[in-house]
């Protein structure tokens, strides 16, 4: 008598044990499909099977040194099955300008200097103001090469170096130096 109630209550427990489960599966299965839906129709879609993006991403991916070399092809990224795409072009370096004789001071000055010591932001001495650069020029103008070229931290704040622009040759840096140091005598 006893056993059979407990049999009966074994046998509900199990039928239940055994639709939660089966639901559960159902919904894990439900996510699945439906992930792989919405996948398929945005970043499948739009970035997976665009050859611009591909080449973006081939390009980010490659190696920095690649630049010298004529691009090896975009190392083995484990993409899905994108559409073979021509080898990603290495993004345009500028090609080192000839050193001229002539560097165009004002133009590095407004390119690279000019956002800071127009106005004096954050402590850096004014373009023109002699009182400012006085101080400075006593020092040195190896110095001020230096600082310019390397940056460095002042009592009044930072000068990054080259103005933060790496890509210009102390030649260019010396002479925005010269510009600003003959425009504060
Ligand atoms: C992000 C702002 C910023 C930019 C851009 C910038 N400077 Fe400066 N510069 C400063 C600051 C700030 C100082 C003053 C630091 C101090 O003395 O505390 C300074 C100081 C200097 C000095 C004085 C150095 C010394 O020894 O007293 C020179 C020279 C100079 N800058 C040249 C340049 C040149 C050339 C460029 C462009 C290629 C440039 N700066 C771009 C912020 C800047």
């Amino acid at each position: 008598m006893e056993s059979t109630v407990s049999a009966e209550h074994d046998r509900q427990f199990f039928d239940t044990f055994m639709i939660v489960l089966g639901a559960l599966v159902a919904f894990t299965l439900l996510v699945y499909f439906l992930a792989n839906a919405i996948h398929a129709r945005t970043q499948g879609a739009y970035i997976e099977e665009n050859p611009l993006k591909a080449e973006q991403i081939a390009a980010r991916l490659a190696p920095v040194t690649a630049a010298a070399e004529p691009m090896a092809a975009p190392a083995a990224v484990p993409m899905a099955p994108a559409p073979a795409t021509a080898p990603a072009p290495v993004p345009a370096e500028p090609a080192p300008a000839a050193v001229t004789a002539a560097v165009d001071a004002e133009a590095v000055y407004n390119s690279a200097c000019m956002a800071c010591h127009t106005l004096g932001v954050a402590g850096a001495p004014k373009h023109e103001d002699v009182e400012a650069w006085a101080p400075r020029i006593a020092r040195g103008i190896d110095t001020l090469y230096a600082n310019a070229i390397n940056g460095y931290q002042g009592e009044a704040g930072i000068m990054p170096a080259k103005g933060g622009r790496l890509d210009l040759s102390d030649d260019e840096v010396k002479a925005a130096v010269d510009f600003m140091v003959d425009a504060a005598q």
